[in-house]
């Protein structure tokens, strides 16, 4: 950490989900390390950010050196990319706190959720990393849309999974950052059943005619 502030790296920055988590985060006061494939385009994506929103403090570089500086990294990348990506960036991410955010969606109306041997594209993710590094599970139902409007109020609920307590309570604490109500889901292995809520209401939209339904759990 810089001083007390957090530094959030976001691998796949330049994305729908990453600009607009890298938005909501910078607002709430966190450094934001926006990542890319091309250092090129994360500057590109940051300095869009930057002009529209003087007071963000982001940075765009490339995954590699996003996910060094960072004190938590948050993956917004696409799950057929998972294996490549992470083959650079296991050592890197090592001690750290990776905060996954991808589904394994197989398109279609509605869109579904792939099975993964793992369990979960959290637990692939885990496995990959190793135990040193601590995954954790968490903004799958809020839509990239949303978080992208700043002239909306982020509401409802987002589960978090994980298996180190601390870890989560790092994630939760970002969530509650951005307006969302965190709530620890379990360990990381129910991470499917998060990932899965993401096809439900990506169908949910298209028959509601919706960009950004969210969820609530009621009488906790
Ligand atoms: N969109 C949503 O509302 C939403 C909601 C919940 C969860 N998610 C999940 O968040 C993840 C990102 O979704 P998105 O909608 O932001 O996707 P997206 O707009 O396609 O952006 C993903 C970013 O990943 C990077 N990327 C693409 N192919 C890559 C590859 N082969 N290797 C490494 N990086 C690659 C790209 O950045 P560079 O080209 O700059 O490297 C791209 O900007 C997905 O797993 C999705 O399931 C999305």
């Amino acid at each position: 950490m810089e001083g007390d502030i957090m530094r959030v790296s976001i691998i796949g920055g330049t994305g729908n989900q990453g600009k607009g988590l890298a938005l909501r985060l910078g607002k709430a006061g966190y450094q934001i390390l926006l990542g890319s494939r091309s250092m090129e385009k994360a500057i590109h994506a940051a300095n869009e950010i930057k002009e529209k929103n003087p007071d963000i403090n982001i940075e765009g570089l490339d995954n590699f050196q996003a996910a060094d500086k960072g004190d938590v990294i948050i993956l917004t990348i696409p799950f057929r990319s998972i294996d490549e990506i992470m083959e650079g960036l296991h050592r890197i991410v090592r001690g750290k706190v990776v905060v996954d955010t991808s589904v394994a969606l197989i398109p279609g109306k509605p869109p579904t959720t792939e099975r993964i041997p793992e369990g979960s594209v959290a637990q692939k993710i885990q496995e990959l990393v190793g135990g040193e590094t601590q995954v954790v599970s968490a903004f799958h139902t809020i839509s990239a849309y949303l978080l992208q409007d700043l002239d909306k109020e982020l509401s409802g609920d987002t589960l978090v999974a994980g298996d180190s307590p601390e870890a989560k309570e790092i994630v939760m604490a970002l969530a509650e950052k951005i307006g969302l109500r965190p709530l620890d889901a379990g360990p990381l292995r129910v991470s499917s059943t998060l990932e899965d809520l993401t096809s439900l209401l990506i169908g949910m939209n298209i028959r509601f005619k919706k960009k950004s339904i969210g969820i609530s759990f009621s009488n906790i």
